[in-house]
């Protein structure tokens, strides 16, 4: 850490608050390559949101990266309603024991918002004024990408921050995991279990739609684990013909029940269940498990992903190396540049889905 480093910084943050917004983009294109990555101001407090959708884990989380801060001698305070929150100052410290008793607990104690305040040059603006206001000296985020966007728009201007992937659909990019994807797929699974029995009894098509905005990793895999007839992802393009042929051809191999999981993108379950049975007078029924796949208690799979993610925010402050998401590769927890990360390009796998047709 240098002096001149962190004066820069302040000059910078000065200019950005004289009362004349400037077009941000200009001037992080002005000043973001003037940034010297060795000149970090010194962290003593950190903050820590939660953003977006919530997911189950993201208490896992905050407690991890409150422990682990504390323990490493931050000041750790928690930002409430996301964004949001930190817009309007909703700042206040969290201790070890504030987080006792969270780490079973679905959705976020912190609460989170979908804020579009932080899509505006003002916005980032506002919150950056906030962190210096709060003495956030570096601000954790747990969301998706588009948390992490807003996250990347506090670093250009001086704020120094850490992503942790959380979201229930797994589409972000950089990470082969975000916590909650593996807590809303056994739900959705229990769920289709239970469809199945019924769907056994009467013969009937179960037309399912599960949860993944624009992707279709939760239904992949849901479909996998449940023994779907049909899979449709937003990644892959279907056709209705070959939807019906499907049906029909397990009717004449002696079927009882038809599982079709639809993704959110790829399709409406009404809609589809409507015209399965027009086109094959197999009564049909939709399911949208909706919101429930949001819910409950982390699976141990995201309790341990969020207790190490979270430890792995705090390395990571601890050894300067600021502005990086968290993220699982190969095995590993670990970390990228957060500009790097939220430039790649993330794709379901076609094996997979191709492999899954064997198996009905
Ligand atoms: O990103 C998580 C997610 O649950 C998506 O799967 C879904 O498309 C979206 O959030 C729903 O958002 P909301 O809770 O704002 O309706």
């Amino acid at each position: 850490m240098t002096n001149g480093g962190s004066l820069r910084r302040r000059n910078m943050f000065e200019e950005y608050t004289n009362g004349n917004l400037p077009n941000l983009k200009e001037m992080v294109a002005k000043n973001y390559s003037e940034i010297d990555p060795a000149s970090e101001p010194e962290v003593k407090g950190v903050g820590i949101l939660t953003s977006g959708g919530d997911a189950p884990g993201m208490n896992a989380t905050i407690r991890a990266v409150v422990r682990a801060g504390t323990k490493a001698g931050f000041k750790m305070m928690g930002v409430t309603r996301g964004y949001h929150g930190l817009w309007k100052g909703e700042v206040k410290e969290l201790g070890h024991r504030d987080v006792s008793e969270t780490l079973q607990r679905g959705g976020t104690f912190l609460m989170t918002a979908r804020s579009k305040s932080f899509e505006t040059p003002a916005g980032v603006l506002q919150g950056a004024k906030m962190c210096k206001v709060f003495g956030i000296d570096c601000l954790v985020v747990v969301g998706g990408d588009g948390s992490f966007k807003g996250a990347r728009d506090l670093a250009r201007i001086g704020i120094p921050v850490i992503g942790i992937p959380g979201t229930i659909d797994n589409d972000v990019a950089c990470t082969q995991y975000t916590i909650g994807y593996d807590t809303a797929m056994n739900t959705a699974m229990e769920a289709i279990d239970k469809l199945r029995d019924t769907a056994s009894s009467h013969e009937r098509c179960s037309v399912i739609e599960v949860m993944g905005r624009h992707a279709g990793y939760i239904a992949l895999n849901v479909g996998i684990a449940t023994g779907a007839e049909i899979i449709l992802l937003p990644e892959v393009p279907w056709d209705m013909k070959d939807v019906i042929k499907t049906i029909l051809d397990c009717r004449n191999k002696g079927k009882r029940h038809y599982i079709v999981i639809v993704a959110e993108g790829a399709g409406d379950a009404t809609e589809i269940a409507k015209q399965i049975e027009e086109a094959t007078e197999i009564e049909s029924r939709p399911t949208i498990l909706g919101h429930l796949q949001r819910g409950g208690s982390p699976s141990l799979r995201d309790r341990t992903m969020a207790s190490l993610m979270g430890v792995r925010a705090i390395e990571c402050i601890k050894d300067k190396r600021l502005n990086r998401l968290v993220v699982y590769r190969n095995g590993e927890i670990t970390d990228v540049d957060i500009e790097e990360g939220l430039s790649m390009k993330k794709s379901i796998s076609m094996d997979e889905l191709e492999r899954s047709k064997l198996l009905t």
